[in-house]
């Protein structure tokens, strides 16, 4: 026998060697390596040695029997894989059976007619070999696929960062846009309003000299003439001279505060739209707060049967802090908008009789301010409080919010000013926005 055959290994496992001397050759001759081993005890620890291709095994063996060894091949790791064909003299169907489902692949009964058994072998040999492959196309199958997945993860990863990074400039785009159009706008009126403004405050003292000339003038012609010709006389009775002139002086002075505030608010208006510089400067948030209240204030006016939203301010003394005071007002504005909506809201389901909104400032430790803007609204719900500073998060209606001014808030607390932007509120208590900044 050669020890090297291509065609593969049989091992024949029969304990009357002499049974298969004949299929020996025969196999012998087909190109296959035969191995016999006649002592079915402790076969199985021969196999694993030897590891043939197929295994040929009689039924009827002294120790151990064919049907045993079969049992024992198909519960071992190494073995089980091995197709086995029984040979035996025995022909009923009901032994057949009980070796097919052992785990055989095929019967051969005695007298062999060598062609046959060939053929069998070849079959099984080739079914082997099929079903090998598909385990190894199977495997490189599951790894393509297991790529597949994790490209695909990867590749979903990476797109919903990208939208995500999306979103968040969208978001960015739309405030800032939004907030500068607002700052044109603003710093536009504040400028419109000042040149004319400039033009009446500095027209005011010049007139009121004129008209302190024209009283000195006529107390010296009362003084020099206390007789003026009749027509003088009865015109001086209808105007009331001393009166009209003391009421003008009066006049003049209320044009001059009057003007003195308008100018107070241009000032405001201007701040308020201070949005353009792109490095931190030192900033007075008293100043950003009260130009924000001046900008929502025509939403704070008594509306319909609603009484105007009172402003409390408890400021404490802040020191200036380094900021982007555009951004700042932002976030006050998003605030005390949001607000000035829960007490329209709490308003029109009667549930308060005074809207209210404090704001309170102090100055917490050397290194941190905070700011706190609390409204007696109907308060937040605990399920939605941790949802209001998602972006596009809303409760309000179609048209009325975005869902963006706490979100962006968020942004410019956190992120470009390193601070802390928090919420405490309940049901029908109202609800506290406090924004804590680092002074430098
Ligand atoms: N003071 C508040 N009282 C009650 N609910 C509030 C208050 N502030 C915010 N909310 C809730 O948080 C949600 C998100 O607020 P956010 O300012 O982000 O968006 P919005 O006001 O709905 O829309 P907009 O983009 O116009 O500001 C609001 O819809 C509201 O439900
Ligand atoms: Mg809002």
């Amino acid at each position: 026998m050669n020890d090297i055959k291509a065609n593969g290994t049989i091992l024949i496992i029969d304990d009357i060697p002499n049974n298969v001397e004949l299929l020996c050759e025969s196999l012998d001759d087909a190109g296959y390596k035969v191995l016999v081993e006649t002592n079915s005890n402790n076969v199985i620890d021969k196999i694993k040695y030897s590891m043939p291709d197929l295994i040929l095994l009689d039924i009827m063996m002294p120790e151990v029997n064919g049907f045993e060894v079969c049992h024992l091949l198909q519960t071992e790791v190494t073995t089980k894989d091995i197709p086995i064909i029984f040979i035996t003299a025995i022909t009923d169907t009901f032994n057949k059976v009980k070796g097919l489902n052992l785990g055989a692949v095929d019967y051969i009964t005695k007298p062999f007619r060598y062609a046959e058994v060939l053929a069998r072998i070849q079959v099984h040999l080739k079914i082997k070999k099929l079903q090998k492959d598909i385990e190894c196309k199977n495997i490189q199958l599951e790894k393509l696929t297991n790529n597949l997945e994790s490209l695909v993860a990867e590749r979903t990863n990476e797109l919903t960062t990208t939208l995500n990074t999306l979103k968040q400039s969208q978001i960015k785009l739309i405030q800032s846009e939004k907030m500068s159009a607002l700052g044109v706008l603003v710093a536009g009126i504040g400028h419109e309003i000042n040149n004319p403004l400039s033009f009446i405050l500095s027209n005011i003292k010049p007139a009121q000299e004129y008209i302190d000339d024209i009283t000195h003038i006529f107390q010296l012609y009362q003084k020099y003439y206390p007789n003026p010709v009749q027509e003088i006389a009865d015109e001086l009775k209808t105007v009331e001279m001393e009166f009209t002139l003391e009421d003008l002086s009066r006049i003049l002075k209320s044009m001059q505060l009057g003007s003195e505030r308008i100018q107070g608010i241009s000032v405001s208006l201007r701040n308020f739209s201070r949005s353009d510089t792109n490095i931190k400067v030192l900033a007075d948030l008293h100043q950003g707060l009260d130009s924000t209240l001046l900008i929502l204030r025509h939403r704070m006016k008594t509306f319909d049967k609603r009484p105007e939203i009172k402003v409390i301010k408890n400021y404490g003394t802040l020191p200036q802090i380094k900021c982007y005071p555009g951004q700042i007002n932002q976030v006050f504005m998003n605030i005390i908008a949001n607000a000035i909506d829960a007490l329209e809201e709490a308003w029109e389901e009667r549930a308060i009789q005074q809207p209210e909104i404090i704001i309170s400032t102090e100055n917490s430790n050397a290194n941190t301010i905070s700011i706190c803007i609390s409204d007696n609204g109907l308060g937040i719900p605990e399920a939605i409080i941790k949802r209001i500073f998602a972006p596009t998060f809303t409760t309000k209606g179609v048209g009325k919010g975005t869902g963006l001014g706490l979100s962006i808030s968020h942004q410019i607390v956190y992120d470009n000013h390193q601070g802390h932007l928090s919420c405490v509120s309940e049901v029908g208590k109202g609800s506290k926005f406090i924004i804590q900044l680092p002074v430098k």
